[in-house]
């Protein structure tokens, strides 16, 4: 091995019995950050999988053992066009699971207009610049200490559908009709689910310091095993996290089903 050779750690793999168990080792993920980083950056999803995760932080906050005080949060994507206080937008998603319960700020400090959390709502501003200001807002807090993330059941993460590039950054997308149909349940159907979302991309993604991927249920399992033993292609966007050397995968049993564990 020369040295340019990148030295590429495997996918971490952690099988727990149920999903509560993958809550709890998620948070503790999330536990470390908050206690060893003087400013820890967080990067947080939404969706049903998420609905798990955030109860837990918001109990071991109340319970004195984790502070988000220093924290600065960044969500991974928002429906576009969509307003912040549309009842479905992620910004009330995150304000009604996890923000408004935690000592994070939410009023505006030195332009940032939600305090210390950040999620790609584009408003009534020009989306290419929210979109370059959203990847300028990451580097200026100090780069993603760990980037929480789910998985669609085409394998996508955050809003990247399959076909997309390892290249890509914070852009607008337009989403798969899958994940559309996905999404229906929180919009009564999928012809109100918004067409397009702005999303961190691929490489922005990849450049968080750890990544902690949650999943749970046999509806994930198929793309579980892509992502973990399929080749790195566009057409498993989560396959891309094979070229991380600091990830782990925190599947519950349903999820692992088609792994050949031991
Ligand atoms: C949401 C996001 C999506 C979800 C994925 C799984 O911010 O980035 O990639 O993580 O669609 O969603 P659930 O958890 O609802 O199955």
């Amino acid at each position: 091995m020369n040295n340019q050779t990148p030295h590429v750690e495997p996918i971490r793999l952690v099988v727990v019995p149920d999903v509560l168990s993958m809550a709890a080792r998620g948070a503790d993920e999330i536990e470390v950050v908050l206690k060893d980083a003087a400013q820890p950056v967080l990067g947080l999803a939404t969706g049903g999988t998420m609905e798990h995760l955030y109860p837990e932080l918001i109990r071991r906050f109340q319970a004195g053992k984790i502070s988000f005080r220093n924290a600065t949060t960044f969500n991974l994507d928002e429906y576009y066009p969509i307003e912040a206080t549309h009842p479905q937008s992620y910004r009330c998603f995150m304000g009604e699971k996890l923000f408004n319960y935690v000592d994070l700020t939410l009023t505006p400090v030195e332009g940032a207009r939600w305090g210390q959390t950040f999620v790609p709502n584009v408003g009534g501003e020009h989306v290419g610049a929210v979109c370059l200001g959203y990847e300028q807002a990451i580097i200026k807090a100090g780069g993603i200490d760990v980037q929480i993330l789910g998985i669609g059941k085409n394998g996508h993460i955050a809003f990247n559908e399959p076909g997309t590039s390892p290249w890509s950054r914070t852009r607008i997308v337009k989403l798969a009709e899958n994940t559309r149909e996905a999404n229906a349940r929180y919009f009564g159907s999928s012809a109100d689910v918004p067409e397009f979302a702005v999303t961190m991309g691929i490489s922005t993604i990849l450049e968080a310091d750890k990544i902690v991927l949650l999943a749970s249920g046999e509806g994930k399992a198929a793309a579980i095993k892509r992502a973990l033993t399929g080749p790195v292609s566009a057409d498993c966007p989560a396959s891309y996290l094979q070229l991380h050397p600091n990830v782990t995968f925190i599947v519950d049993r349903a999820a692992a089903r088609d792994l050949a564990l031991p």
